[in-house]
This record gives C-alpha cells, structure tokens and sequence, in this order.
C-alpha cells in the first residue's frame, strides 16, 4: 500500500482526460495535476523547450511527494519520456505506448491514422511504435494545431470548432479504420471527430489506454491506496488563470475542484 498521489502533467487541460478515467477506473486513489497552460500549445515548441517545461512540471510534482508520474502529454512524452523515467526513483508512464498497443489490436484493415501535435507528429513515434510491434500495419499521421487551441478556449462544440476538424480531417477520411488520438486534449473533440470521420472508423483514447496501465503498476509495485483510508482531495494547479480551468476542469470531470494558480 502507498496512500501518496499520483501526479500528472499537461501543458494544459488536456491531461484532464487521462485524469477522468483514472479517477472512473481507480476511484481511491489521489490525483495532483499541473497544466502549464500559460505556455500552451507545446505543440509547435522546439524540443529543447519542450524538455525544459516538462522537467519544471516533473520536479513541482516530486514537491508533492508523488508516488508516480504520468506525463499525460503526448508531447511531452514523445520528447522527454525515456530521460525522465531513467532519471526518476519512481515509476512514470508515458501516454504513446499504450495508445500504440490500442490502435494494433483494434485495426482490422491494417490501415492506422494518428493526429497529434506539430511535435508528436515530426517525432514519427507512434509509427515506430506501432511497427515495432506489428510492422505490417500502415500508419498515416496528421498534424492538427488547430485543435488544441480550440480546446483550451472551451469552444469544443463551436461551430468554428467543426469546421477546423471537418477541414482539418479530411485527408484521412476513408483511409483508415482506427484513428489515435495522439493528443490528450483531442478526447474533448471527440464527438466532432467521430463525426468527421464516419461511425465505422474506430477512435483510440490514449488516456483511457494509458489509465489501464497506470492500475497494472499500481498492482506490480504493490503500491495502491488502502481502500479502508479516504484518498484525501485531490490537487489541480495551473500557470494560468483557475478560473477558465475550473470551468473546463469541473464540466470534464463532473466533479467540484479547488484550483491553485502556482508559477513554474
Ligand atoms: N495535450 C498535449 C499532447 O498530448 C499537448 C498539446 C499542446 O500543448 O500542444 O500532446
């Protein structure tokens, strides 16, 4: 047993997807969340910047006395992920890997779209990944840098906000049977993508990939919150202001949360 949080990093309220479904599939366990939406979208940031917020967010976390760390952050987790979990006496998980394995089991075609951030994209993770484990499956990626703005003003049923993911989208309309969404703010556009892109054509939710495994660790290193002991409230902080989290924040999580405003 280990009642200690688990602490969870985003550049923005996109982090808060993986969030919801840890707190649906571990309900006892403690949540400290930090977004950095002052310096949101990461997506078009040089990797060096990347690495360096990702690392501030990493050590405000361990202020915290963490058990573990997920960098929900496809971003973050293509640029910095490997140097942070070698680095760290605690286990931290990466959101790619997990929506990987996902598309694999789940394309019947053989034909796999991934969207993501400027970033996620150039690094060709996720097909590297993805023919790492099944080098027959054909991988078509797609950068979509309009969406996270979109998400981060709370337009996520706007109508501006379909007409950039019908646009944006349609180069992969047809093409694929499963599409990954390679962002962890994209879950929030969910509706409208599924819509773009046909009911037959199969979304993969990092996120919630990502929260089975968060439970597998948990189990391996023995390391969940004692059931019989209430997990305490759980923690959010942002860069910038509470306010417009807290509404995106408690509309997502369908919850009351108390928001802190910190400096990186
Ligand atoms: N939510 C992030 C991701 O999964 C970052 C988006 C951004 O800040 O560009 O990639």
């Amino acid at each position: 047993m280990d009642n200690r949080p688990i602490g969870f990093l985003d550049s923005g309220v996109g982090g808060l997807t993986v969030v919801r479904e840890c707190l649906r599939q571990l309900p006892h366990e403690r949540v400290v969340f930090v977004g950095d939406q002052a310096r949101a979208p990461y997506g078009p940031r040089t990797a060096e910047q990347i690495r360096e917020y990702t690392w501030q967010m990493v050590n405000f976390l361990l202020t915290k006395d963490v058990k573990m760390i997920v960098l929900a952050c496809n971003t973050a987790t293509s640029v910095v992920w490997e140097e942070v979990k070698a680095a760290l006496p605690i286990p931290v998980l990466g959101v790619i890997l997990p929506g990987a394995s996902a598309a694999i089991k789940s394309t019947q075609t053989g034909h796999v779209g991934v969207i993501g951030t400027q970033m996620t994209v150039c690094s060709d993770i996720y097909r590297q990944k993805i023919q790492s484990l099944s080098p027959e499956t054909e991988v078509v990626s797609l950068a979509c840098p309009k969406f996270v703005p979109l998400v981060e003003s709370n337009e996520m049923t706007s109508s501006l906000a379909k007409k950039v993911v019908y646009e944006t989208l349609k180069p992969l309309k047809g093409k694929v049977d499963t599409l990954v969404l390679g962002c962890t703010h994209y879950p929030l556009l969910r509706p409208i993508i599924q819509h773009a892109m046909g009911p037959e054509v199969k979304l993969i939710d990092s996120g919630a990939e990502t929260a089975r495994d968060i439970s597998v660790l948990l189990n391996y290193f023995e390391i969940n919150h004692d059931r019989n002991q209430s997990s305490g409230e759980h923690q959010f902080y942002t860069t910038a202001s509470p306010e417009a989290f807290k509404i995106i924040a408690e509309d997502w999580l369908d919850r009351q949360i108390q928001v802190e405003q910190i400096r990186l």
